[in-house]
């Protein structure tokens, strides 16, 4: 392993310690979704975006092949050439919806591709991939947390801009949350940007409860999945016979919550620090909103920006929002 690799892991460490006690000492108890996503976690969540009650992935997967030729046609006309600014980037299997709709209209639309996301290594892997099949893009990944402003290359100034924000990961957010990211996207990708967003809709509960609670436990596995990581990295003593995953529609806020519930009163070290629980007190581990297409756009509006198209399949699973910036002045 190379130094510096080693030196991400332990400074990786010392913030999960941290993340978990921070939300486990609060009232409500809580754990951010972000630890989600060791190995295993990813791993896990793979499996779930493949079960046929994860209605979610393959939904937007078929909208985007549909709508990515649209999206791409109003930038064929700009001859600087376009940059696509994927946020939360884990692989470049939906960018490949746009990239290869661009290939279809002589393949000259996307000079460039600037995949941001936190976890190095796959980011990193998917360049190297990225730059074998396609030799003329220029693909230039940024390892960031990309809830903090990133600053783009430079050299990809001339260049008109795509955001792409896609899988529902901005359901994560608490309105006001999204918001602020939204804002912070758009000083990003500067005037003139447009930002494709793919987000999950508000629909039935009997839909949504087996989209975060499936017959084969995987969805289970994964939200239990949060206290193995935490017992190993950091340092706590979870029993794991000891918690349930819960999943429950929040109407009033719009949300999907995901819980670990305990079974019985115990006591658990996180860090050096023991944890109190009560018999059925929770760990609010994820919270995934389902907004209506009114409730998006008002988001984005406040945000700054202007909707100019929304997409979704014919059932209203799922909705691609195609926002406009303010143009340069
Ligand atoms: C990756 C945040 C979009 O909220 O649907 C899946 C994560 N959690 N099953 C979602 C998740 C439980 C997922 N996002």
């Amino acid at each position: 392993m190379p130094d510096d690799a080693r030196l991400l892991v332990a400074d990786k460490s010392q913030d999960v310690g941290r993340a978990a006690l921070d939300g486990l000492l609060q009232a409500q108890k809580s754990l951010p979704p972000w630890l989600f996503y060791d190995e295993e976690g990813c791993r896990l969540f793979q499996r779930i975006t493949e079960l046929p009650e994860y209605y979610l992935t393959r939904t937007e997967r078929a909208l985007l092949i549909t709508v990515a030729p649209r999206v791409v046609s109003d930038f064929s006309r700009n001859d600087t050439g376009t940059v696509l600014i994927e946020y939360g980037a884990s692989d470049e299997s939906k960018a490949d919806a746009l990239l290869a709709a661009s290939d279809a209209t002589g393949g000259s639309v996307f000079g460039a591709y600037v995949p941001i996301d936190v976890a190095a290594p796959a980011l990193n892997a998917m360049a190297a991939r990225l730059r074998r099949a396609r030799p003329d893009l220029v693909v230039h990944p940024i390892a960031a947390d990309f809830l903090r402003p990133v600053s783009l290359p430079p050299a990809l100034a001339r260049l008109a801009r795509l955001g792409f924000f896609p899988g529902s990961t901005i359901g994560n957010m608490r309105p006001l949350v999204a918001q602020r990211f939204l804002r912070q996207a758009q000083a990003t990708l500067g005037p003139g940007a447009r930002f494709l967003v793919g987000a999950d809709l508000r629909k039935d509960p009997d839909l949504l409860i087996p989209a975060y609670d499936d017959a084969a436990g995987v969805t289970a596995a994964f939200n239990l999945n949060l206290l193995v990581r935490l017992n190993r990295e950091a340092a706590a003593d979870f029993d794991l016979t000891g918690f349930d995953h819960r999943a429950v529609w929040n109407d009033r806020e719009s949300r999907i919550e995901m819980h670990l519930v305990s079974r019985h009163r115990q006591i658990v070290r996180v860090a050096g620090v023991a944890i109190p629980f009560a018999a059925g007190e929770t760990i609010h581990t994820e919270d995934s909103y389902k907004h209506t297409e009114a409730a998006f756009e008002a988001i984005a509006t406040a945000a700054g920006w202007t909707l100019s198209a929304i997409w979704t399949d014919p059932a209203r699973l799922f909705a691609l929002y195609l926002l406009e910036g303010p143009a340069s002045s």
